[in-house]
């Protein structure tokens, strides 16, 4: 569809020169000859942007202005002076026209701007319907921290309301920063148990010995420093949930004690005899590969078992970038309001950036890129600039310059080792970018003598 541009002058001549020059870039355009005129149009048809004289008889420009950024606050308006004091028509930028121009107006550079405006409006527009259907998303899931709308984050969380309510222990895996320890907390607020305790141990974080008596307590006198009884987090999870991170460090004997919380309810404070019995559901979590860990022996069979009642797996972010757009908005949403910004919204480069930009850290490192970003911005809107130069980077492919005149073994060689640098010295991957064997690459690198580091 056309975009409307409403063009306000007193003089005929100055109209029809502007409503020509715009209809030629490909604009609609209406002409009124005073500010009365076009604040009455402007209310009755959609216009996308205005392009005003000043001094008008009826209703000036800086009226008609002033009736635009509290009626219209987005509507860009473009300000013409002729009697061209310079004072009045800053005056018209600092109560919101995007700029002014002075006649006779430069066409060349007036089209330059009608274009980037119209642009950043569209871009605020998109941002506009991106935060819509955030918060659409959040109403349709009953937990709203979750964001995505991928099939994979879709078909997840039908899992997670599923078992939420059941007492079933249940396995998140997936990569770091992928959502595990929200999914964890997604269980519990989902369970019936959300009323009750929510406790978490980050299981990595504790030597063994610290780990055991902090998971099921001691009694006083157990060991030196132990100087009252002192109650486990199992106990204090008692009637909730409780959630074990990093569930694949913990060592043997633990592991022995948490087996017999699954299977008998009950355990011993370190130090104590007497059981102490609890109603405890237990999620965990892990980045290792469990299965692998058996088979070295360092995790038991058993206890994987009783842990794995359900499994999630979450899916790394490269494998769902349909949910990146969402995750950026509402990513931008939040570090906007946390630093007191007003950022609009992702110049095309950016996102495409953002895009194709393959995410090893995942979400925690998606939305360190935004928040970095929001801070770092010039402008209202975010540039590749403002990324991280590894996701800036993801969009232009990195160029190679040949001079004609040079022999086919040199450009070979330098495309060599540009795509060696490209793939960050990685012989396997480079030789799969350039099509060839990973024999014929170790050939090639001898024969053309390429330095290997
Ligand atoms: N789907 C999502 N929507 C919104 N924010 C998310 C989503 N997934 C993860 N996050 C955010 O990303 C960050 C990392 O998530 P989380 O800590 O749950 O990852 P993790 O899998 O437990 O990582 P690690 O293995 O390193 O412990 C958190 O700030 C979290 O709020
Ligand atoms: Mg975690």
């Amino acid at each position: 569809m056309k975009r409307t541009i409403l063009i306000c002058d007193d003089e005929k001549n100055i109209r029809s020169g502007l409503a020509m020059a715009m209809e030629l870039e490909g604009y609609a355009t209406f002409a009124a000859e005073d500010g009365a005129v076009a604040w009455d149009y402007l209310n009755k048809h959609d216009i996308d942007l205005v392009i005003t004289d000043l001094r008008m008889p009826n209703l000036s420009g800086e009226a008609l202005l002033k009736k635009i950024v509290s009626a219209y606050p987005r509507l860009p308006v473009v300000i013409l002076t002729g009697h061209g004091t310079i004072e009045t028509a800053v005056e018209a930028m600092r109560m919101g026209a995007v700029d002014f121009f002075t006649k006779p107006v430069d066409l060349d550079r007036l089209t330059l701007v009608v274009k980037k405006s119209l642009s950043n409006n569209d871009l605020y527009a998109e941002h506009e319907e991106l935060k819509k259907e955030v918060a659409q998303l959040k109403a349709r899931n009953k937990y709203d921290r979750i964001i995505g709308k991928s099939q994979k984050m879709v078909n997840l969380m039908d899992i997670v309301s599923q078992v939420a309510p059941t007492k079933a222990s249940v396995l998140i895996t997936g990569e770091s920063g992928v959502g595990k320890e929200l999914v964890a907390d997604a269980i519990h607020e989902l369970s019936n148990r959300s009323e009750g305790p929510f406790i978490k141990v980050h299981c990595a974080a504790l030597t063994s010995s610290l780990l055991e008596s902090e998971l099921f307590g001691h009694e006083k006198g157990a060991f030196t420093g132990a100087v009252a009884l002192k109650k486990g987090r199992f106990e204090l999870a008692d009637g909730g949930t409780i959630f074990l991170d990093e569930i694949g460090e913990i060592d043997a004997s633990t592991q022995v004690k948490l087996l017999r919380v699954l299977q008998e309810k009950q355990f011993e404070r370190v130090g104590g005899e007497k059981s102490v019995s609890v109603d405890v559901r237990i999620v965990c979590a892990t980045n290792k590969d469990l299965q692998k860990e058996i088979e070295k022996g360092n995790f038991r069979e058993d206890l994987y078992y009783r842990l794995n009642v359900v499994h999630l797996d979450v899916p790394p972010l490269r494998d769902r970038k349909e949910d990146i757009p969402l995750l950026m908005t509402s990513f931008l949403t939040y570090f906007n309001q946390e630093n007191d910004k007003h950022i609009e919204g992702f110049a095309p480069a950016a996102k495409r950036a953002l895009l194709a930009y393959d995410w090893p850290g995942n979400i925690r490192e998606l939305r360190n890129c935004i928040e970095s970003a929001v801070v770092l911005a010039r402008s209202t809107i975010i540039e590749p600039d403002d990324l991280p130069p590894a996701v800036s980077k993801a969009e232009n492919p990195a160029l190679l310059s040949l001079e004609v005149g040079m022999t086919l073994e040199e450009a070979e060689k330098r495309l060599i080792v540009s795509s060696l640098a490209l793939c960050g010295g990685n012989k396997t991957k480079a030789a799969e970018m350039l099509g060839i064997g990973r024999k014929t690459l170790h050939r090639k690198l001898q024969e053309y003598q390429i330095d290997q580091d």
